[in-house]
């Protein structure tokens, strides 16, 4: 029988992969604190539950994508005690090293089955189920979460049988994104002040070593001034700090990872923290 899947969280990526889910015909409860957030997903065949015990009761497969630790604790602890005997937890929200832990004992604590499973790629690969999945727990627990990993990813890595080296490993990602969209918005800006067309920028590194498709597409959002949310500004400012402190824990000097988070923070007190992560051009220039 098809695993049924419950959904907490339907911002962004709770709702691109409810969507893709529901593609894969498979059975999908949602739940969202705001509730308005869930309704297009009642359109698109999902039943939205009233509550979060109510989400997971019947749940094989519950996935949370909440926006940082605190909200997964206040959301999931009331329910653990609902979860069926097998159902599993799988975690995609981004939470770190501590808070995968902290989350990961709270699970064992309830005798709550628990794979850290952090994803990459924003709200279009979400929506078609070309995520990568990075993934760490009991192996044992592979073949239950297969349709699912299936349903949302193009593929699914997994790291480790411990919780919280896919989260080690997203950490280690999305520092790297960092530093992509802080360099992009460097250049831009600079070309611009330099009085030149920073078309002219991307135009030179266009398939060339040195080019990406990323630098591509946010480059022109930069350009464009076009801000509409793939990945929230704030969420990465949430990352960058965690990432901060993951460095520090590995004896790795954090100054770059330091910086981009001081530009995500300054285009943040300038109104862009619901906005793209391309908003961090506002920190270089207004
Ligand atoms: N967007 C990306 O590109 C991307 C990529 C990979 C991973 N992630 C990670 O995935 C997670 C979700 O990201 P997203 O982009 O989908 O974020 P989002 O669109 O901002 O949605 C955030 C979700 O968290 C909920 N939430 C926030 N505080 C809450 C609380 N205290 N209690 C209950 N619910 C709360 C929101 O509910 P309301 O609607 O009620 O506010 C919403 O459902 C984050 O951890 C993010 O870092 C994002």
């Amino acid at each position: 029988m098809r695993p049924t899947v419950a959904v907490l969280g339907t911002g962004i990526m709770g709702t691109g992969m409810a969507r893709s889910l529901l593609r894969a015909a498979l059975p999908v409860v949602v739940w969202n604190r705001n509730p308005a957030r869930s309704r297009p997903l009642a359109e698109a065949g999902a039943v939205v539950a009233g509550s979060v015990a109510a989400a997971v009761a019947d749940a094989d497969v519950v996935i949370t994508s909440l926006l940082d630790v605190d909200a997964v604790v206040q959301t999931v602890r009331p329910a653990l005690g609902q979860f069926s005997d097998s159902a599993v937890w799988v975690q995609t929200s981004t939470v770190g090293t501590a808070g995968t832990e902290r989350l990961a004992d709270l699970a064992r604590e309830a005798g709550v089955a628990f794979v850290d499973a952090p994803v990459l790629g924003t709200k279009a690969p979400a929506e078609n189920g070309s995520l990568v999945v990075l993934a760490s727990g009991d192996p044992a627990l592979r073949a239950s979460t297969a349709e699912t990993f299936e349903a949302i990813g193009a593929k699914t890595l997994w790291v480790s049988a411990v919780p919280g080296d896919a989260s080690r490993l997203k950490l280690v990602l999305n520092a790297w994104v960092g530093t992509l969209i802080g360099g992009i918005a460097q250049s831009v800006a600079m070309a611009e002040g330099l009085g030149l067309d920073p078309r002219l920028f991307l135009d030179a590194i266009a398939g060339q070593a040195v080019d990406s498709r990323y630098a591509q597409a946010k480059g022109r959002m930069m350009i464009d001034r076009d801000f509409t949310s793939a990945f929230r500004l704030g969420g990465l400012l949430k990352d960058t700090g965690l990432i901060v402190d993951a460095l520090r824990e590995a004896g790795t000097d954090p100054a770059l990872a330091a910086a981009v988070r001081d530009r995500l923070d300054a285009a943040a007190a300038r109104g862009h923290a619901d906005d793209d992560i391309a908003a961090v051009i506002a920190s270089y220039r207004d």
